[in-house]
């Protein structure tokens, strides 16, 4: 008999994230096991509870889900996770603290609908950040020539170039840009046909006074809190022409995001091996939209 799915919603926070929760109870498991405050030292005992618990022929059906809004903390959980397993005795499990992941990949699936990412030039607008950074790590796997990370910091634009690079072994595509005031920004896009706004909540890095600028094609803002990133940009905004550049909100792009996330959460009952994090969970939105066309 097959087993119920068992979802485990570890959250670094001191309280579960309600969104992630129902986005996991909307995917269609059978049961949602939630635990707060996940540490990498208290996180080890609860993957022993994951996968002493069924038989390894069984474990397919019980999996692990990381959230929590500090996304540096959440990758230190899910790197224990996987240093807890051994043998056949493992669990499938997911990270996407603060909705980095799937907000990442949505963003960039969005453009992707109006360019060929391969040889593009991009610019990622404060990308030091865990979304901008996903943002530019696929891009830079997907074959664009050159992807600008801009930061009020030459240190933090160049600390974040070099661990995009370390982890994915491509080198002279990413270029750290400083970009300390708004009015700098037509110099920061560059050449640039892709623009992400991936600044922190209510940060304008592109005002209207600069829009539109003529070699940006498609631009995308996934800050939702207003005043926006992208001042011209509405948060609802998919797909829409402005001045003749094809522009995506936050909202926008939640559509996707939404769909990607709960099409990860199934991923994750398939078998007891799979580890989902930026590239796995863009490949899956790749065939969300594959199938889609
Ligand atoms: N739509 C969704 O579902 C969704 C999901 C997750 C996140 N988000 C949004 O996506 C955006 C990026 O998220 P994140 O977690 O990567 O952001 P973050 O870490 O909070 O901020 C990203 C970068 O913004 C820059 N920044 C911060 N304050 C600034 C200021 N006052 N002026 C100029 N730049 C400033 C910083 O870069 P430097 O210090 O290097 O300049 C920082 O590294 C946020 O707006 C977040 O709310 C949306």
């Amino acid at each position: 008999m097959t087993k119920q799915k068992i979802l485990i919603q570890l959250d670094t926070d001191n309280r579960s994230s309600v969104f992630d929760s129902i986005t996991a109870i909307d995917s269609g498991i059978d049961h949602l096991l939630c635990h707060h405050d996940v540490t990498p030292q208290n996180v080890t005992e609860i993957v022993h509870g994951a996968i002493f618990t069924r038989g390894p022929a069984d474990l397919k059906s019980t999996a692990i889900f990381v959230g929590g809004s500090d996304v540096g903390f959440g990758e230190q959980v899910f790197e224990r996770i996987k240093g807890s397993f051994f043998g056949p005795c493992r669990v499938s499990a997911m990270l996407d603290s603060n909705g980095s992941n799937t907000t990442a990949a949505a963003a960039v699936l969005s453009a992707a609908k109006h360019v060929n990412l391969a040889g593009i030039q991009a610019t990622v607008l404060a990308g030091t950040g865990p979304v901008g950074a996903r943002i530019a790590e696929i891009l830079a796997r997907s074959g664009a020539s050159k992807v600008k990370i801009t930061s009020r910091s030459a240190e933090r634009a160049a600390d974040t170039c070099q661990i995009i690079q370390q982890k994915t072994e491509i080198n002279d595509v990413l270029v750290p840009t400083v970009l300390d005031n708004v009015e700098s920004i037509a110099d920061a896009v560059g050449e640039s046909s892709i623009v992400f706004a991936c600044g922190g909540a209510g940060i304008t890095l592109w005002p209207k006074s600069h829009w539109p600028i003529s070699q940006c094609r498609v631009a995308v803002d996934v800050n939702a809190v207003p005043p926006l990133g992208i001042e011209s940009i509405g948060a609802t905004d998919s797909a829409t022409e402005i001045d003749g550049t094809i522009c995506y909100g936050a909202i926008g792009v939640g559509g996707i995001k939404m769909k990607i996330h709960k099409l990860a959460i199934q991923k994750l009952f398939e078998s007891n091996e799979q580890m989902l994090d930026i590239v796995e969970i863009y490949q899956l939105g790749q065939s969300l939209v594959e199938k889609n066309q």
